[in-house]
């Protein structure tokens, strides 16, 4: 990174009190500035411990999004707002309301890859760190776990005790991966263990050694004794591995990039920390109602 551009950027946190926060799967060049990286969950617990008037992330939308509702005093800036996770979009509100209509026993579990709109129909979050945890201490015996397919269907092979209902939701990057390629890498490096996102389809995580969110997965090849893995999850998790495990070697499965998250950049953070025109706002009425689910998962998902 230029000299010049690290001063422009510290000169601009300086004068908006704020702090860059970033997810794993963002370019490196971002990960380098940023003041704290993390998983879905971290990112979403750390923003209301900040003092800062300004939270910069970079990420994807929901990201943003869930940063506002939980800190609504704050300004909170997406580093381009048409960065946008297609799988958040994945479940419409009729469904939801036909659930409910169907089970008077039904929690509405929402993972945290989802507008604030559908957060606001929902009675609790999670993110693939906690999922487990929270359905399996859930009252109800029916779950109606959206949008993510995959991770509801493994959910549902975890937590016996429930009868959780996946929905037809998807993300792209982890769903399409041929299980050819996976088979491959796993012959051609015989010793490398398998790590994988639990959005990757099942056929995937049937071959996967370890299962876990992004966090999860950096702490298992920091502290598993293997030397090798094959990593399922976004390409740009490497930056993050390769800086705690420098002496491991990881092999990625090429077609595992999320175009929405790299459309993230420094000199993007620049321009919305001058301009501002990247804000994330919701409706007082959508945060009233999806800060609870929001809250709920970060008192269940400690
Ligand atoms: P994590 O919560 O594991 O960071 O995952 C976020 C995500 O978007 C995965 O595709
Ligand atoms: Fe959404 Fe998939 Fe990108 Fe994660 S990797 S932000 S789930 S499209």
């Amino acid at each position: 990174m230029e000299k010049n551009t690290i001063k422009i950027l510290n000169q601009l946190k300086e004068k908006e009190d704020a702090v860059i926060l970033a997810h794993y799967y963002v370019d490196s060049e971002i990960q380098e500035i940023a003041d704290y990286i993390g998983d879905s969950f971290f990112l979403a617990q750390l923003a209301s411990k900040l003092e800062n008037k300004t939270i910069v992330m970079a990420g994807v939308y929901f990201m943003g999004e869930s940063i506002k509702i939980l800190n609504p005093d704050k300004n909170v800036l997406l580093v381009d707002k048409t960065a946008d996770c297609p799988m958040a979009h994945m479940i419409t509100k009729e469904k939801i309301e036909a659930m409910r209509n169907k089970y008077d026993d039904l929690a509405v579990v929402c993972y945290i890859n989802s507008t604030a709109n559908i957060k606001a129909l929902s009675d609790v979050c999670v993110t693939s760190s906690n999922a487990l945890k929270i359905v399996e201490n859930l009252e109800e015996k029916n779950i109606f776990f959206i949008p993510d397919g995959n991770l509801a269907r493994y959910v549902a092979k975890s937590v016996q005790s429930k009868n959780v209902i996946a929905n037809d939701g998807y993300c792209p990057v982890h769903n399409n991966i041929d299980v050819n390629e996976l088979k491959e890498l796993k012959s051609k490096f015989p010793k490398a263990k398998v790590l994988a996102h639990p959005e990757c389809h099942s056929d995937i995580l049937s071959l996967a050694d370890f299962i876990g969110s992004t966090k999860g997965i950096i702490k298992m090849a920091k502290e598993d004794d293997c030397q090798e893995f094959i990593i399922a999850t976004e390409k740009g998790i490497s930056y993050m591995l390769e800086k705690e495990c420098p002496n491991k070697n990881f092999h990625f499965i090429d077609s595992m990039i999320c175009h929405d998250m790299k459309l993230n950049s420094v000199s993007k953070i620049i321009d919305a920390l001058k301009s501002k025109a990247t804000e994330v706002i919701v409706d007082k009425s959508i945060v009233d109602k999806a800060k609870i689910p929001l809250n709920r998962m970060l008192e269940m998902g400690q």
